[in-house]
C-alpha cells in the first residue's frame, strides 16, 4: 500500500513547505513593497548595509545563533540588558509588515561581559538585526543595521561615515582574512560578497543623521565548520 518511493515524496513535501523559501539567500524586500532602511520612528531611517545570507548555516540564523557568531566577530548582547535607544522597526517585504528589532549587539572590547557597557561610554560599533521569515520571502535571512556611534555624550549619534564604516568593520572582523573565527566552541568561516543597486548611495535627507552612504549591501554567508 505505502511504496518507500509515495512515503519519500510525501517527506519531500512536508519538508518543503516546511523550509518555505529557505535556500535561497535572501529576496529583495523592494519586490513586495519592503525597505533597505529602517524605520528609527523620526521620518529617517538607518541602511540594512548587511545581510547574513538564508544560505549560511541554519543554526547560525536563530537568535542563539546570531549572538554566538556575534560575539565570535567582537560583539556581545547589549550592556547589562540595558536599552540607550528606541527599537527600531524594518520592513523586509516578506508580508510581516514593520517588525521591531530582534536584537541589538555593540562591539565588546575584548570583555564580554563588560566591553558592552564600554561601548556605551566611549562608542563603537552596533547593529540591530531582522529576519526575513513572512511568507512571502521566507528566506531566513537576517538584515543588519550597522553603525559606528560616538559616545555617550554625543547622545550616541553616528559618526560621519559611521554607516559605511561599521558595515566594513564588522564584515573585515568577519571575514578575518579568510581564517576562521570562533566563539562558545564554534567555529565559523565566512565570506563576503558586496551588492549595489539594493541601497541607493548618497541618501542624505532620508538616512538617519543625513549620513550619506555609498549604496554598498555586503552580503555575508556564514558557514559552521565542523
Ligand atoms: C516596537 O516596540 C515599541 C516599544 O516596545 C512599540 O511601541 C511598537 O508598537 C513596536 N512596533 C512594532 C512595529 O511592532
Ligand atoms: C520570524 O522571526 C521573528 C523575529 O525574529 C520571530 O519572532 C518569529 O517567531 C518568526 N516567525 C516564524 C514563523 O518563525
Ligand atoms: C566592499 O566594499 C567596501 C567599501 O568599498 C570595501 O572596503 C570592501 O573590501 C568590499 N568587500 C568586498 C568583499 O568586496
Amino acid at each position: 500500500m505505502f511504496s518507500p518511493v509515495l512515503i519519500l515524496l510525501c517527506l519531500q513535501g512536508v519538508l518543503a513547505a516546511y523550509l518555505g523559501e529557505r535556500g535561497v539567500a535572501f529576496v529583495d524586500p523592494t519586490t513586495n513593497g519592503g525597505s533597505l532602511l529602517d524605520n528609527a520612528g523620526d521620518g529617517f531611517g538607518e541602511p540594512l548595509n548587511v545581510i547574513i545570507s538564508g544560505l549560511s548555516s541554519p543554526d547560525v540564523l536563530t537568535d542563539d545563533g546570531i549572538i554566538n557568531f556575534a560575539r565570535a566577530i567582537g560583539f556581545s548582547k547589549e550592556c547589562l540588558g540595558i536599552h540607550l535607544g528606541a527599537p527600531q522597526s524594518a520592513n523586509l517585504g516578506d508580508g510581516n509588515g514593520f517588525v521591531n528589532q530582534t536584537i541589538e549587539l555593540r562591539e565588546d572590547f575584548g570583555n564580554a561581559l563588560l566591553g558592552t557597557c564600554l561601548e556605551s561610554l566611549i562608542g563603537g560599533n552596533h547593529f540591530r538585526v531582522y529576519r526575513q521569515n513572512g511568507t512571502l520571502a521566507d528566506t531566513g535571512a537576517l538584515f543588519l543595521a550597522v553603525s559606528k556611534e560616538e559616545d555617550i555624550e554625543e547622545q550616541h549619534t553616528i559618526v560621519p561615515d559611521g554607516y559605511d564604516i561599521g558595515r566594513d568593520l564588522l564584515a573585515a572582523n568577519a571575514v578575518n582574512d579568510g581564517s576562521t573565527t570562533s566563539f562558545g566552541g564554534v567555529t565559523y568561516y565566512t565570506t563576503a560578497e558586496n551588492i549595489t543597486g539594493l541601497l541607493p548611495a548618497g541618501a542624505a535627507g532620508y538616512v538617519e543623521f543625513n549620513i550619506a552612504i555609498d549604496g554598498i549591501v555586503t552580503l555575508l554567508t556564514v558557514m559552521i565548520v565542523v
